[in-house]
């Protein structure tokens, strides 16, 4: 469902109440059978064998984030009430990092599973709607709109492709660096398909190396989204402010993102809800990846495919997008090259997913690219308006407010071009950072 990284900087702030709140409300009735609790508790911190062996000094950390329980279907909550949508759960955490005194993430790979530590995949009914990971500490920003605050460096929905922060067959000189002051928050949508309630865990399985003063580069992780860097663009008339689509047949487009670093691309990925077909990622308008939806693909099977992870991939439950393709290793970009986004919907060939009251539900065109930067660029200025192309004679966008919004009453004030949308009464609240 909809998330923008704005909002989640502003919600991931101020969490613990809301979430304290909202958690509470996902919680089974008293003497509720909640499923998933069978066969011990499986370790919240664990040692695997990385795929990755080549790299020197690798370490795969699984780490489990929880427990959640998902509502039954028949459970009413928020997202019953006001997002129209059953059995699913909108809950942002602090969450401990895989290092404490600083590493470098060269890889990362999101799961779901139950206590016991078997899988949790669709074809039982826990759905890994999505999940996206910030980093929040001095410095930190959202490396796409330049936004001070979060850093929203990992997204998986359940396609639960891995992300690559660095080339994994070559000598590691770059990565996503975490360091010691960094707090991570980990927003978690997740969706159960069952009339009975259960407990899962997220698991992040992070490959790490120590940080050496050979790295002389750093990844950043920049999102692309069609609602760019919250800004949503209905002019096409493809899909509603609410993001839900008006037409079966369309190709929406996101605003263009102006790269303002030097760098080599690492690795890009496509996420969309059913009914897409394929996203390109295009760069100076050239294809520079055209990510796959496969209907055919078994659910969760991108992840079933990693050496070392065990677990069976799943059986196509639905006619859902099972895998994403996703591209690595594009080559250079330079500062000043345009990106932009094309997400490809067939609501006539694959059904998209429906509210409870059967109207069509909102859909999704992101992408996630990362770019690996000399250090010092990485904490260059970002010209908010010059990395969106508002200052770029962009039709009618320089009507936009020049300054992002730090309150909920600035939110309010831009009319909801920011991204004030149906997840508002649990996302906005003001910044305090
Ligand atoms: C682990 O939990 C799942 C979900 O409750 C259950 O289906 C599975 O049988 C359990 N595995 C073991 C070994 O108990
Ligand atoms: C690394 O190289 C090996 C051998 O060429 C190849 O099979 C593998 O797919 C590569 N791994 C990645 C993640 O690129």
């Amino acid at each position: 469902m909809k998330f923008s990284s704005t909002l989640l900087l502003q919600a991931a702030a101020t969490a613990s109440a809301a979430v304290v709140g909202r958690q509470a409300m996902s919680m089974p009735a008293p003497g509720e059978t909640v499923i998933g609790r069978s066969g011990g508790v499986a370790p919240e911190i664990e040692n695997v064998k990385s795929p990755f062996s080549n790299i020197p000094g690798i370490k795969r950390v699984k780490m489990r984030y929880g427990p959640y329980t998902l509502p039954s279907t028949k459970t009413k909550n928020f997202e019953s009430q006001l997002l129209g949508v059953s059995g699913m759960i909108d809950v942002i955490t602090h969450i401990k990092k895989p290092c404490t005194s600083g590493c470098t993430v060269v890889s990362v790979l999101g799961d779901l599973e139950y206590t016991n530590g078997t899988r949790a995949l669709t074809s039982d009914g826990s759905w890994l709607h999505h999940s996206v990971l910030f980093t929040n500490g001095p410095g930190r920003r959202d490396a796409g709109c330049g936004i001070p605050g979060m850093d929203p460096w990992f997204s998986t929905g359940d396609e639960r492709n891995p992300a690559y922060y660095a080339d994994v067959n070559s000598t590691i000189d770059t990565g996503y660096h975490i360091n010691d002051g960094d707090n991570f928050f980990l927003y978690s949508e997740l969706m159960n398909m069952d009339p009975v309630a259960k407990e899962v865990y997220m698991v992040l399985y992070y490959d790490i190396v120590p940080t050496t003063p050979a790295m002389t580069k750093q990844t950043v992780s920049v999102w692309l989204e069609l609602n760019q860097c919250g800004m949503p663009d209905t002019s096409r008339g493809n899909l509603n402010l609410l993001q839900q689509p008006q037409k079966n047949v369309f190709s929406e487009l996101t605003h263009p993102w102006y790269s303002p670093y030097n760098g080599n691309m690492v690795y890009v990925s496509g996420h969309e809800h059913d009914g897409g077909t394929n996203l390109v990622i295009y760069k100076n308008d050239a294809v520079l990846c055209d990510t796959k939806a496969n209907y055919n693909a078994p659910m969760e099977s991108s992840m079933g495919a990693m050496p070392g992870m065990g677990g069976s991939t799943t059986a196509q439950p639905t006619s859902s997008i099972g895998a994403m393709t996703y591209c690595r290793n594009m080559g250079a970009v330079k500062k000043g090259d345009q990106f932009h986004i094309s997400a490809n919907y067939n609501l006539d060939k694959y059904p998209g997913m429906k509210k409870d009251d059967g109207s069509l539900d909102e859909v999704m065109g992101i992408s996630i690219l990362m770019i690996s930067v000399p250090k010092e660029e990485a904490a260059a200025p970002i010209n908010f308006m010059e990395v969106t192309g508002l200052n770029k004679g962009l039709g009618g966008l320089g009507q936009l407010p020049m300054k992002v919004p730090q309150t909920l009453q600035e939110l309010i004030a831009t009319g909801g071009r920011f991204g004030i949308r149906k997840n508002a009464a649990t996302a906005i609240v003001p910044m305090a950072m």
